[in-house]
Protein backbone atom coordinates (compact mmCIF):
# COMPACT_ATOMS: atom_id res chain seq x y z
CA UNK A 1 0.00 0.00 0.00
CA UNK A 2 1.31 3.61 -0.68
CA UNK A 3 1.39 5.99 2.03
CA UNK A 4 1.50 9.34 0.45
CA UNK A 5 1.71 11.49 4.00
CA UNK A 6 5.36 9.78 4.06
CA UNK A 7 7.37 12.35 2.13
CA UNK A 8 11.12 11.15 2.83
CA UNK A 9 9.76 7.14 2.14
CA UNK A 10 6.64 7.06 -0.41
CA UNK A 11 6.24 3.59 -0.60
CA UNK A 12 5.59 2.33 2.71
CA UNK A 13 3.89 -1.00 3.40
CA UNK A 14 0.82 -0.40 6.08
CA UNK A 15 0.59 -3.97 8.42
CA UNK A 16 -2.65 -5.35 8.25
CA UNK A 17 -4.49 -4.27 11.16
CA UNK A 18 -7.29 -6.81 13.11
CA UNK A 19 -9.72 -6.08 15.74
CA UNK A 20 -8.39 -7.35 19.17
CA UNK A 21 -11.58 -9.52 19.76
CA UNK A 22 -10.98 -11.08 16.40
CA UNK A 23 -7.00 -11.46 16.79
CA UNK A 24 -7.87 -13.25 20.38
CA UNK A 25 -10.28 -15.91 19.06
CA UNK A 26 -8.16 -16.32 15.45
CA UNK A 27 -5.23 -17.49 18.15
CA UNK A 28 -7.65 -19.98 20.25
CA UNK A 29 -8.00 -17.79 23.47
CA UNK A 30 -11.37 -17.35 23.10
CA UNK A 31 -15.03 -16.17 21.30
CA UNK A 32 -15.32 -12.60 19.88
CA UNK A 33 -17.88 -12.33 22.06
CA UNK A 34 -16.44 -13.90 25.35
CA UNK A 35 -12.85 -11.64 24.01
CA UNK A 36 -15.02 -8.54 24.12
CA UNK A 37 -16.04 -9.29 28.22
CA UNK A 38 -12.47 -9.85 28.68
CA UNK A 39 -11.46 -6.59 27.05
CA UNK A 40 -14.15 -4.75 28.71
CA UNK A 41 -12.92 -6.16 32.20
CA UNK A 42 -9.80 -4.79 31.66
CA UNK A 43 -7.79 -8.15 31.66
CA UNK A 44 -6.34 -7.62 27.99
CA UNK A 45 -2.65 -5.72 27.64
CA UNK A 46 -1.63 -4.73 23.84
CA UNK A 47 2.25 -3.88 24.54
CA UNK A 48 1.89 -3.54 27.73
CA UNK A 49 -0.96 -1.13 28.37
CA UNK A 50 -4.36 -2.37 29.17
CA UNK A 51 -7.19 -1.57 26.69
CA UNK A 52 -10.56 -1.44 27.25
CA UNK A 53 -12.31 0.12 24.55
CA UNK A 54 -14.23 -2.45 22.13
CA UNK A 55 -13.28 -1.89 18.43
CA UNK A 56 -9.38 -1.60 19.42
CA UNK A 57 -7.06 -2.99 16.41
CA UNK A 58 -4.01 -4.21 16.30
CA UNK A 59 -1.14 -5.29 14.38
CA UNK A 60 0.79 -9.25 13.79
CA UNK A 61 3.47 -8.24 15.96
CA UNK A 62 1.66 -6.27 18.82
CA UNK A 63 2.27 -7.97 22.16
CA UNK A 64 -1.16 -8.71 23.81
CA UNK A 65 -1.54 -10.67 27.11
CA UNK A 66 -4.79 -11.60 28.56
CA UNK A 67 -4.62 -12.15 32.36
CA UNK A 68 -0.40 -11.31 32.11
CA UNK A 69 -0.15 -14.35 30.10
CA UNK A 70 1.09 -13.14 26.47
CA UNK A 71 -0.77 -14.83 23.79
CA UNK A 72 1.12 -17.48 21.35
CA UNK A 73 0.89 -16.55 17.95
CA UNK A 74 1.74 -19.89 16.85
CA UNK A 75 -2.04 -21.16 15.38
CA UNK A 76 -2.64 -24.43 17.07
CA UNK A 77 -6.29 -25.47 17.26
CA UNK A 78 -8.36 -28.64 18.40
CA UNK A 79 -11.94 -29.84 17.92
CA UNK A 80 -13.81 -32.01 19.59
CA UNK A 81 -17.06 -33.55 19.96
CA UNK A 82 -18.42 -34.53 22.91
CA UNK A 83 -22.20 -36.28 23.66
CA UNK A 84 -23.23 -34.56 26.02
CA UNK A 85 -25.02 -35.80 29.00
CA UNK A 86 -28.09 -34.28 31.01
CA UNK A 87 -27.19 -31.78 33.78
CA UNK A 88 -24.17 -29.69 32.30
CA UNK A 89 -24.43 -26.58 31.24
CA UNK A 90 -22.74 -25.15 27.70
CA UNK A 91 -20.83 -22.17 29.17
CA UNK A 92 -17.45 -22.25 30.29
CA UNK A 93 -18.16 -20.87 33.53
CA UNK A 94 -20.77 -20.59 35.56
CA UNK A 95 -21.79 -18.43 38.37
CA UNK A 96 -23.92 -20.85 40.14
CA UNK A 97 -21.48 -23.52 39.99
CA UNK A 98 -22.94 -25.60 37.81
CA UNK A 99 -21.75 -28.52 35.93
CA UNK A 100 -20.23 -27.13 32.76
CA UNK A 101 -19.06 -29.68 29.96
CA UNK A 102 -15.73 -28.41 30.34
CA UNK A 103 -15.54 -30.55 33.50
CA UNK A 104 -15.92 -33.59 31.69
CA UNK A 105 -13.21 -32.58 28.97
CA UNK A 106 -9.92 -33.06 29.68
CA UNK A 107 -7.38 -30.50 27.68
CA UNK A 108 -5.34 -27.62 28.95
CA UNK A 109 -6.14 -25.51 25.71
CA UNK A 110 -8.64 -23.13 25.97
CA UNK A 111 -11.63 -24.67 24.28
CA UNK A 112 -15.07 -23.38 24.23
CA UNK A 113 -18.62 -24.76 23.04
CA UNK A 114 -19.48 -24.19 19.62
CA UNK A 115 -23.03 -22.50 20.13
CA UNK A 116 -25.60 -24.03 23.28
CA UNK A 117 -27.22 -26.79 24.08
CA UNK A 118 -29.48 -26.53 27.04
CA UNK A 119 -28.79 -28.32 30.37
CA UNK A 120 -31.35 -30.82 29.62
CA UNK A 121 -30.65 -31.42 26.44
CA UNK A 122 -27.89 -34.47 25.08
CA UNK A 123 -26.22 -35.31 22.22
CA UNK A 124 -23.55 -33.76 19.67
CA UNK A 125 -21.66 -30.78 21.05
CA UNK A 126 -18.63 -29.64 19.14
CA UNK A 127 -16.11 -27.53 21.36
CA UNK A 128 -12.81 -25.44 20.03
CA UNK A 129 -10.11 -23.21 20.33
CA UNK A 130 -10.95 -22.13 16.54
CA UNK A 131 -12.78 -18.34 17.06
CA UNK A 132 -13.36 -18.18 13.22
CA UNK A 133 -14.50 -21.27 12.35
CA UNK A 134 -16.95 -21.12 15.95
CA UNK A 135 -18.15 -17.52 14.06
CA UNK A 136 -18.95 -18.75 11.01
CA UNK A 137 -20.63 -22.25 12.06
CA UNK A 138 -22.78 -20.36 14.61
CA UNK A 139 -23.36 -17.83 11.48
CA UNK A 140 -26.78 -17.65 10.44
CA UNK A 141 -25.47 -16.79 6.62
CA UNK A 142 -23.77 -20.55 6.36
CA UNK A 143 -27.40 -22.30 7.16
CA UNK A 144 -25.36 -25.19 9.09
CA UNK A 145 -27.24 -28.11 9.65
CA UNK A 146 -28.62 -29.25 13.15
CA UNK A 147 -30.37 -32.74 13.37
CA UNK A 148 -32.73 -32.93 16.52
CA UNK A 149 -34.64 -35.68 17.88
CA UNK A 150 -37.38 -34.64 20.13
CA UNK A 151 -39.55 -36.29 22.84
CA UNK A 152 -43.33 -34.32 22.81
CA UNK A 153 -45.95 -34.31 25.52
CA UNK A 154 -48.25 -35.51 22.92
CA UNK A 155 -48.58 -36.88 19.06
CA UNK A 156 -47.83 -34.25 16.49
CA UNK A 157 -50.44 -33.54 14.40
CA UNK A 158 -50.17 -33.77 10.70
CA UNK A 159 -51.00 -29.72 10.18
CA UNK A 160 -48.96 -28.54 13.19
CA UNK A 161 -45.85 -30.73 11.24
CA UNK A 162 -46.78 -28.77 8.11
CA UNK A 163 -46.93 -25.69 9.82
CA UNK A 164 -43.69 -25.92 11.79
CA UNK A 165 -41.67 -26.56 8.65
CA UNK A 166 -43.07 -23.71 6.65
CA UNK A 167 -41.85 -21.61 9.82
CA UNK A 168 -43.62 -20.42 12.92
CA UNK A 169 -43.92 -16.98 14.41
CA UNK A 170 -41.59 -16.62 17.55
CA UNK A 171 -41.16 -12.97 19.71
CA UNK A 172 -37.73 -13.19 17.56
CA UNK A 173 -39.02 -13.64 14.81
CA UNK A 174 -40.38 -16.58 12.37
CA UNK A 175 -38.38 -19.80 12.32
CA UNK A 176 -36.82 -20.41 8.88
CA UNK A 177 -38.20 -23.43 6.76
CA UNK A 178 -37.05 -27.20 8.17
CA UNK A 179 -37.48 -30.72 7.63
CA UNK A 180 -39.71 -32.68 10.08
CA UNK A 181 -40.25 -36.61 9.99
CA UNK A 182 -42.49 -38.05 12.23
CA UNK A 183 -42.49 -41.50 13.58
CA UNK A 184 -45.14 -43.37 11.93
CA UNK A 185 -45.25 -45.54 14.73
CA UNK A 186 -44.69 -43.25 17.76
CA UNK A 187 -46.40 -39.40 16.76
CA UNK A 188 -44.85 -38.16 20.02
CA UNK A 189 -41.34 -38.64 18.60
CA UNK A 190 -40.14 -35.97 16.08
CA UNK A 191 -36.70 -35.86 13.66
CA UNK A 192 -36.02 -32.47 13.19
CA UNK A 193 -33.77 -30.76 10.77
CA UNK A 194 -32.66 -26.96 11.21
CA UNK A 195 -30.34 -24.32 9.13
CA UNK A 196 -30.76 -21.79 11.80
CA UNK A 197 -29.62 -21.53 15.92
CA UNK A 198 -31.90 -19.38 17.69
CA UNK A 199 -32.11 -20.05 21.33
CA UNK A 200 -33.90 -22.46 22.45
CA UNK A 201 -35.33 -23.04 19.14
CA UNK A 202 -36.69 -26.54 19.18
CA UNK A 203 -38.68 -26.38 22.32
CA UNK A 204 -39.92 -22.65 21.40
CA UNK A 205 -41.23 -23.57 18.24
CA UNK A 206 -43.03 -26.64 19.55
CA UNK A 207 -44.36 -24.53 22.64
CA UNK A 208 -45.43 -22.29 19.79
CA UNK A 209 -48.16 -24.63 18.62
CA UNK A 210 -49.16 -25.90 21.78
CA UNK A 211 -47.03 -28.81 22.87
CA UNK A 212 -44.41 -29.80 25.52
CA UNK A 213 -40.53 -30.68 24.48
CA UNK A 214 -40.11 -33.72 26.94
CA UNK A 215 -36.80 -35.37 25.31
CA UNK A 216 -34.44 -33.57 23.29
CA UNK A 217 -31.04 -35.04 21.77
CA UNK A 218 -29.02 -33.23 19.19
CA UNK A 219 -28.06 -36.21 16.33
CA UNK A 220 -25.86 -34.23 13.85
CA UNK A 221 -24.38 -30.93 13.37
CA UNK A 222 -22.55 -29.99 10.34
CA UNK A 223 -22.26 -33.14 9.49
CA UNK A 224 -20.80 -34.46 12.24
CA UNK A 225 -22.72 -37.47 14.14
CA UNK A 226 -22.42 -38.59 17.51
CA UNK A 227 -21.98 -42.67 16.50
CA UNK A 228 -19.75 -44.80 18.60
CA UNK A 229 -19.72 -42.24 21.47
CA UNK A 230 -21.15 -43.27 24.86
CA UNK A 231 -23.30 -40.19 26.86
CA UNK A 232 -20.40 -38.09 28.44
CA UNK A 233 -17.49 -39.43 26.12
CA UNK A 234 -15.88 -37.35 23.28
CA UNK A 235 -12.74 -37.48 20.75
CA UNK A 236 -10.90 -35.23 18.51
CA UNK A 237 -11.99 -34.96 14.91
CA UNK A 238 -10.19 -36.39 12.11
CA UNK A 239 -8.32 -34.10 9.60
CA UNK A 240 -11.48 -35.31 7.27
CA UNK A 241 -13.66 -33.93 9.49
CA UNK A 242 -11.93 -31.07 10.23
CA UNK A 243 -11.44 -30.19 6.23
CA UNK A 244 -14.89 -30.70 5.75
CA UNK A 245 -16.05 -28.13 8.26
CA UNK A 246 -13.31 -25.78 7.17
CA UNK A 247 -15.22 -26.06 3.36
CA UNK A 248 -18.32 -25.47 4.63
CA UNK A 249 -17.25 -22.63 6.69
CA UNK A 250 -15.29 -21.21 3.53
CA UNK A 251 -11.76 -21.27 5.45
CA UNK A 252 -10.13 -23.62 3.02
N1 LIG B 1 -33.22 -26.05 20.78
C1 LIG B 1 -33.60 -26.08 22.07
O1 LIG B 1 -34.74 -25.75 22.40
N2 LIG B 1 -32.71 -26.50 22.99
C2 LIG B 1 -31.47 -26.92 22.67
O2 LIG B 1 -30.70 -27.30 23.55
C3 LIG B 1 -31.09 -26.89 21.33
C4 LIG B 1 -31.98 -26.44 20.39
Amino acid sequence: MINHKNKENPIVKTEKLVRLNKFLSDHGITSRRKADELIQKGFVKVNGRIVTELGTKVKPNDKISVSGKTVSTEKKFIYIILNKPKDYITTTDDEFDRKTVLDIVKTHDRIFPVGRLDRNTTGLLLLTNDGEMTFRLTHPKYKVEKVYSAGLDRELKFSDAKKLSEGVELDDGITAPCQLLVDPKNKTHIILTLYEGKNHEVKRMFEALGYQVKKLERKMFAGLDINGLKRGEYRKLTKNEINSLKKMTGLV
